[in-house]
């Protein structure tokens, strides 16, 4: 989608296009709608009285735009009381309404009703999430059932300021969760460890660093957890870290670390065929911070950032690790593997390690769509937050709020720390059923590879897809979920 950012104007210098006119609750129309009004002989509040367009969501009406106008069409518009708007939310249910229109063109105006620069951004967000669709394998959709609209212009006071908001944060925003859903959106065939690693490594055309570690690499670190949990698949495992140094020179970094099942069976303790193919989405979790390191790359954040994602394939095969094999991680630790599902722990216990040893940050963040547990925890609204830091804990619950991407906190703490103690091993990567709590031990687990570094791990397993979308800021399957909050989370806590 093409963004751009106008001058109120409507009679002169606009393309073809259907205009969009807000109507708030209780205030007064802006000059936007009254001149609309004027060259339409009073149609656009004709129509709003008689479709009951009154302030409230929802309610809209589509006339004929005026002759004389480059408008074909006039849609307008209930959104609310005015200091209550959401600009990211009301540019993304219009265009959700549009995109399939006819029209080409969509002039939403936001101007004459005192919104900043800003909304004018996030309404144009909105409109770029909105629009995402996944149809690169549909080879025969008709015509019609493609979406019209290839540009949004926001009419606003002041373009110049919205524009360079766009530029510099909300565009390269759009552009890291639309590649968090594409690679989450890729079926297992065409997205695989080795075929991940080459997309990521095009990355560095941002001036990001990207470094691959095949399995001989890993095999070296002793990264046995990781490799354990792709020794079942012919694909080999890799572990890419992304590198972005935009932050003064000798500042300790951040890492974010994702989990990156390309795909996840189950491997022998194999899971039930019936829904299956959603875990080609189990490596959402990676999803998320490349979309995130995208962005960061992509608006040249002044921080230093260190991506790091482990891509693995879980499989069954001859190969495969058993129920009851004992791996010993990087860490040195040991792991019994009670069951060889529970595998996303695996892969993060030596990607933890190694960006803790390696990179030695000032804070680590995970995220992994890593237990089913936390859907029934939380379902699809919030992802688990789970941290050894009230202080990131509370900066990720604000991040949170200011990227429209919610989040819980969990507990932690010693009583659910010793269920994951084994009497073969150090740990076992599973508890007992009796026990509960399976999101809080997952993380407990991880736990036991961080340290004393501060951190914190999101469980995105029912927030990375959902198959019930309401929010038209979520169009497909894949929600690129995590991309927004952590670059959020890097900008408010690690710039400047
Ligand atoms: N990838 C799954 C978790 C998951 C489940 C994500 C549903 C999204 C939707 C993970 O690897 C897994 O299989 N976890 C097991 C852990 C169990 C064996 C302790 C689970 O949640 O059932
Ligand atoms: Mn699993
Ligand atoms: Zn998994």
């Amino acid at each position: 989608m093409k963004i751009s950012f106008i001058n109120p104007q409507i009679k002169e210098g606009q393309a073809k296009s259907v205009a969009v006119l807000p109507v708030f609750k209780g205030a007064k129309p802006s000059d936007a709608y009254k001149t609309y009004d004027k060259l339409s002989k009073k149609r656009v509040s004709a129509a709003a009285k008689a479709g009951q367009v009154d302030g409230r969501t929802g309610k809209s009406t589509e006339i004929l735009g005026p002759d004389g106008t480059k408008t074909n069409r006039l849609y307008v518009t209930g959104c609310g009381k005015r200091d209550e708007f959401n600009a990211e939310l009301f540019g993304a249910r219009v265009t959700k309404a549009l995109l399939m229109c006819g029209e080409t063109t969509l002039v939403i105006h936001l101007d004459g009703y005192g919104l900043s620069p800003t909304d004018a951004a996030q309404a144009a967000l909105g409109a770029v999430l909105a629009s995402y669709r996944f149809d690169k394998y549909r080879t025969t959709l008709a015509a019609d059932k493609k979406p019209s609209l290839k540009s949004v212009k926001i009419a606003i006071e002041n373009p110049a300021k919205a524009r360079a908001a766009w530029n510099n944060f909300y565009g390269p925003v759009g552009e890291g969760t639309l590649i968090a859903r594409d690679l989450v959106m890729e079926p297992a065939n065409k997205l695989y460890p080795v075929s991940y690693a080459k997309r990521i490594k095009k990355m560095e055309t941002l001036g990001l660093k990207v470094q691959i570690l095949g399995e001989a690499a890993m095999k070296k670190l002793g990264m046995d957890a990781l490799l354990g949990v792709g020794q079942g698949s012919p694909r080999a495992s890799q572990l890419v870290i992304m590198k972005w140094d935009g932050g003064k020179k000798g500042t300790k970094p951040v890492c974010l670390v994702g989990k990156g099942v390309t795909f996840d069976t189950g491997g022998i303790s194999l899971k039930p065929g019936a829904g299956m193919w959603d875990m080609k989405g189990d490596m959402g979790g990676s999803a998320a911070v490349v979309g995130a390191m995208h962005t960061i790359a992509a608006r040249k954040a002044k921080a230093n950032v260190i991506g790091i994602v482990g891509l693995v394939e879980n499989m069954p095969d001859g190969k495969a690790q058993n129920p009851g094999d004992i791996v010993t991680s990087m860490s040195g630790q040991t792991i019994e593997v009670l069951n060889t599902d529970a595998e996303g722990r695996l892969v993060l216990a030596d990607a933890l390690w190694y960006a803790k040893g390696k990179f030695k940050p000032k804070a680590m963040i995970n995220l992994a769509t890593l237990t089913g547990a936390i859907i029934t925890c939380l379902g699809h609204e919030h992802a688990g937050v789970f941290s050894n830091s009230d202080e990131i804990a509370e900066q990720l619950q604000k991040a949170a709020e200011n990227s429209s991407e919610a989040v819980w906190r969990l507990p932690l703490n010693k009583a659910y720390d010793k269920l994951v103690d084994s009497p073969n091993a150090d740990m076992k990567n599973i508890t007992a059923g009796a026990d509960g709590a399976g999101s809080i031990t997952a993380g407990q687990f991880l736990q036991r590879f961080v340290g004393d570094v501060p951190w914190a791990h999101i469980d995105i397993a029912g927030t990375a897809w959902k198959s019930n979308r309401s929010d038209p800021r979520e169009p497909t399957w894949a929600t690129g979920f995590g991309a927004r909050l952590m670059n959020r989370w890097v900008a408010d806590n690690h710039e400047g």
